[in-house]
């Protein structure tokens, strides 16, 4: 498997065969780490980290994995610089290409993290936009497998907004990893109907399901019952909306118990609303699972960047 130079703008770009590689690439730099052992996979390689919007997990996920990795990390603020503002994507891409190895993109277009692909012609990686965020969905998966010692024929249900960047990442990967994968959302909040069908068809190549439904007994026999904000960053004036839209999809112990099943486990890509999308109890008790999935996000990360663009490859090929 050589992913030497490939940017990674959504799962769809990627087989189940690739995912596989960067899961099993991140469980082996996760076993390094705890030993102790950095690598030098990123030696002299400088990365762009841009952010258009703010973020926690993924601006230290991909830092740490850099300076882990033995490479440089540079943070440009998205109002900072002129991308977007004086200059287009296409003429900052190319002269970000021109300095560094390797360029994070978080904002709001899609379009714009594929242009600073085209045009910069180095690895880039897409830290989240308004329509999907892929690194979530590796750490998630890489979580997963950890927790349950597989990924085919989990139950996942997913519920909340059906329409924004979790789950439409969530339902690609998913779909990919042989996951039954379920979105439970009011039909206003439900995904884009293309994607569901291209989804549908990744599952049936991977002998999984994918189902859109707003009825919350779904969540029988699953065994992940999963949860992002109401309101994703950029869509805050929505917010009055969504709070009665999506009230009845709250995570808490009422729908826990529908699932039917003990083992059970609830999870969230964060940052979390307590009392909106998940009760502060639920979260609580789950909340080993839910950080392991935050620390996984640095793991996976490092996969990315080791597989795309890092050299001296250590771990079996
Ligand atoms: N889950 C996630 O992407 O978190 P941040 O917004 O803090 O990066
Ligand atoms: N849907 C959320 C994800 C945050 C990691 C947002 O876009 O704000």
């Amino acid at each position: 498997m050589n992913l030497k130079g490939r940017s990674f703008l959504t799962l769809k770009d990627y087989s189940s065969e690739e995912i596989r590689y960067l899961l099993d690439i991140a469980g082996e730099v996760k076993l390094q780490k705890k030993q102790g052992v950095r690598g030098k996979s990123l030696k002299g390689k400088n990365i762009a980290l841009i952010f258009e919007k703010p973020s926690t997990r993924t601006r230290c996920a991909f830092t740490v994995a850099c300076n882990d990795e033995g490479g440089y990390p540079t943070y440009l603020a998205g109002n900072e610089i002129q991308l977007g503002h004086k200059e287009s994507v296409e003429d900052t891409a190319r002269v970000l290409g021109r300095m560094f190895d390797g360029i994070e993109f978080r904002g709001f277009k899609q379009s714009d993290v594929e242009k600073l692909a085209k045009y910069s012609k180095v690895p880039v990686w897409n830290g989240l936009t308004d329509d999907y965020h892929p690194t979530q969905v590796l750490a998630d998966l890489l979580t997963i497998e950890e927790n349950f010692g597989r990924l085919e024929g989990i139950k996942f249900v997913y519920l909340g907004d059906g329409r924004n960047n979790m789950a439409n990442s969530l339902m690609i990967g998913m779909a990919k990893m042989g996951v039954d994968f379920a979105i439970v959302a009011p039909k206003e909040l439900f995904p884009d109907e293309k994607l569901v069908e291209e989804c549908k068809a990744y599952a049936l190549e991977n002998e999984s399901t994918v189902t859109v439904t707003d009825n919350i007994d779904e969540v029988k026999d699953a065994d992940v019952l999963y949860t992002d904000v109401w309101v994703s960053m950029g869509e805050e004036e929505k917010a009055k909306d969504r709070m009665s839209l999506l009230a009845p999809y709250q995570i808490n112990s009422e729908i826990l118990k529908k699932t039917g099943k003990d083992s059970t486990v609830v999870m969230h890509c964060l940052p979390a609303v307590k009392g909106n999308e998940i009760t502060e109890e639920v979260f609580e008790k789950n909340s080993n699972i839910i950080f392991n999935e935050a620390e996984n996000r640095m793991h996976t990360i490092k996969a990315v960047m080791v597989a795309t663009l890092g050299e001296g490859l250590f771990w079996k090929a």
